[in-house]
């Protein structure tokens, strides 16, 4: 069975008196393990199909499925629930939060989970260490720059082992060294048996993925 099957997904934003059809007719379908690349011109709803896929918004027609459950029936709490238990989120716009410390950051969604101070402690240092900032824990959020800011998101995606990571530009803001690492991670993480989707701008970063999808008029072309 796929893990993820998407079929004509639609969704359609209201702004003001304007209709704007960001999906019309989206179908998209992943295997377990795989790892697939999403490209496509600025505001053709990359992120938009990438936020339905993570729970985090609704569609307005057609279906999504996840390991056959079927996600687009849910009712708010079940979409929190799916969120916190299967997917891994690295936002384009990371969605940190500023004023608390690296540590509190990575390890808010294992408290969300019931994991015990001792261990979320534990499991927060190996994360910042496979994302290149070890002993980091302390600092604050909004004294990191972005490069580091996007491996933290990073650390708190990953942090509860998902199925699923979705990856929004996941290295939009770093410099071709610590892109790559970033890069790398995922790509050991995906050999480790997780599923990614990933959106990026940048052909040699898809290129890390078994399978590049181009999107262009709210369609998969
Ligand atoms: N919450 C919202 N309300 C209204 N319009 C929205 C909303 N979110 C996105 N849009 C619109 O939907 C379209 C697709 O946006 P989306 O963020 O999915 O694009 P994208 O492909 O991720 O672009 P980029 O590459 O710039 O990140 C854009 O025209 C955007 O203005
Ligand atoms: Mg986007």
């Amino acid at each position: 069975m796929k893990i993820i099957a998407i079929k004509n997904l639609m969704k359609t934003y209201q702004t003001g008196g304007a209709k704007n059809e960001v999906l019309k007719n989206v179908c998209l379908e992943a295997e377990k393990g795989e790892f697939v690349a999403i490209m496509g011109r600025s505001g053709c709803g990359k992120s938009t199909l990438l936020n339905i896929m993570g729970g985090m918004d609704k569609a307005d027609g057609g279906s999504y499925l996840f390991h056959g459950e079927r996600v687009s029936d849910f009712n708010r709490r079940q979409l929190a629930h799916f969120r916190n238990k299967n997917v891994g989120f690295v936002f384009q716009a990371f969605h940190l939060l500023p004023e608390f410390n690296v540590m509190d950051n990575i390890s808010l969604p294992l408290g969300y989970a019931g994991e015990k101070a001792a261990q979320r402690k534990q499991r927060a240092k190996q994360l910042l260490e496979m994302v290149g900032l070890a002993g980091r824990e302390r600092d604050k959020v909004f004294q990191l720059s972005g490069g580091e800011r996007q491996r933290v998101a990073i650390a708190r995606a990953i942090s509860n082992r998902p199925e699923v990571i979705l990856a929004d530009e996941p290295t939009g803001s770093l410099d071709e060294e610590n892109g790559a690492k970033i890069m790398q991670l995922l790509k050991k993480l995906n050999g480790q048996g997780a599923t990614i989707v990933m959106v990026t701008h940048d052909k040699k970063v898809a290129g890390y993925a078994d399978r590049v999808i181009y999107m262009e008029n709210g369609n998969i072309k």
